[in-house]
């Protein structure tokens, strides 16, 4: 049976390791922890996170911080991996060894991607993946969820695009493993030089109803959900393949005249060009919603790992 005990001391590496019965709890649970961000809460008073950022981050970074504060917890760790050890040579697996004598549980983003497993065999601690290389950025799909099904009131019928990067974009490789769980359309759209990564595909094949395109306006009027992505520049080895394709979607207020109404658009964020601003004061905008789920749905990770439901 899957309940809150399940999840003391599990790792969140992949949304490849749960199944529709624990990312229902991870959301319930996420939901829960709504009423506490106003009441305050002592649930982790004693506890604390270590936050190592060996990428550039903005949300996701300070919304794991915030969510151990909201919790009466506290936080150590860098956001410089240059004014660490690490600048010295230390290997992942020494910075982790070290780091969970300091902490109950770690949140950590790096460049490469086997970087969560590697730290989660390296650590006794529980590790929660906060974006390894273009692999995977599994909190994310979860607060992507959590936005979806209190947006929509479901996920499970919808019809969900995903649009960008599908080569390079964690996020979304995150999410389209997690949607195999429901009864969800999919459509992935891209560039044919960004399409979705093959060991998604492998992943997803027989169990997520999904199409591959790079037409967006034929499939546009069949939209429920929207999710844009940035082309993942610092992924590309050659300057001008990110130049060929970086303007691949332009979504703005006059494209969306052809949608539905209650179409959403969501992106992980940061933007870059793939969504004008035009957007953002219609009711098709989502992504700036989408932030405040990180904080529940991190509240929800951090709490149910450290045994503390
Ligand atoms: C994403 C990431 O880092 O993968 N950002 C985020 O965590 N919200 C998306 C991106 O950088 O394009």
């Amino acid at each position: 049976m899957v309940d809150a005990a399940s999840f003391k001391g599990r790792d969140i590496i992949s949304m490849r390791e749960f199944n529709r019965e624990e990312i229902d709890l991870i959301l319930s649970t996420a939901t829960d922890m709504i009423s506490l961000v106003d009441k305050g809460s002592d649930l982790l008073r004693g506890k604390i996170l270590a936050t190592l950022f060996f990428e550039p981050s903005t949300r996701t970074r300070l919304s794991f911080e915030s969510s151990m504060h909201r919790l009466g917890g506290s936080v150590v760790g860098f956001a410089q991996p240059q004014t660490s050890s690490v600048a010295k040579g230390e290997t992942l697996a020494d910075t982790i060894k070290t780091v969970e004598s300091y902490s109950d549980v770690i949140a950590m983003r790096h460049p490469s991607e086997d970087s969560s497993i590697v730290a989660a065999e390296a650590a006794s601690i529980p590790v929660i993946n906060g974006g390894s290389g273009s692999w995977e950025h599994p909190t994310q799909a979860c607060l992507d969820l959590h936005t979806i099904l209190t947006a929509k009131g479901t996920i499970d019928g919808l019809t969900i695009a995903l649009v960008g990067d599908l080569l390079y974009g964690r996020t979304v490789h995150s999410l389209a493993v997690a949607l195999r769980n429901y009864d969800v359309k999919a459509y992935f759209v891209s560039p044919d030089q960004l399409k979705m990564r093959d060991g998604v595909i492998a992943d997803v094949k027989g169990k997520l109803d999904y199409e591959e395109t790079s037409d967006l306006n034929s499939i546009l009027p069949e939209l429920d959900i929207l999710y844009a992505t940035r082309v993942q520049k610092e992924r590309f080895k050659d300057h001008a393949d990110y130049e060929k394709v970086k303007d691949a979607y332009l979504i703005n207020k006059a494209f969306l005249e052809g949608a539905k109404p209650e179409l959403r658009v969501m992106h992980p964020l940061p933007r870059i060009t793939e969504i004008a601003t035009d957007v953002d004061g219609t009711p098709h905008a989502l992504y700036f919603g989408q932030v405040k789920h990180g904080i529940y749905t991190r509240m929800a990770l951090i709490a149910l790992v450290l045994g503390a439901l």
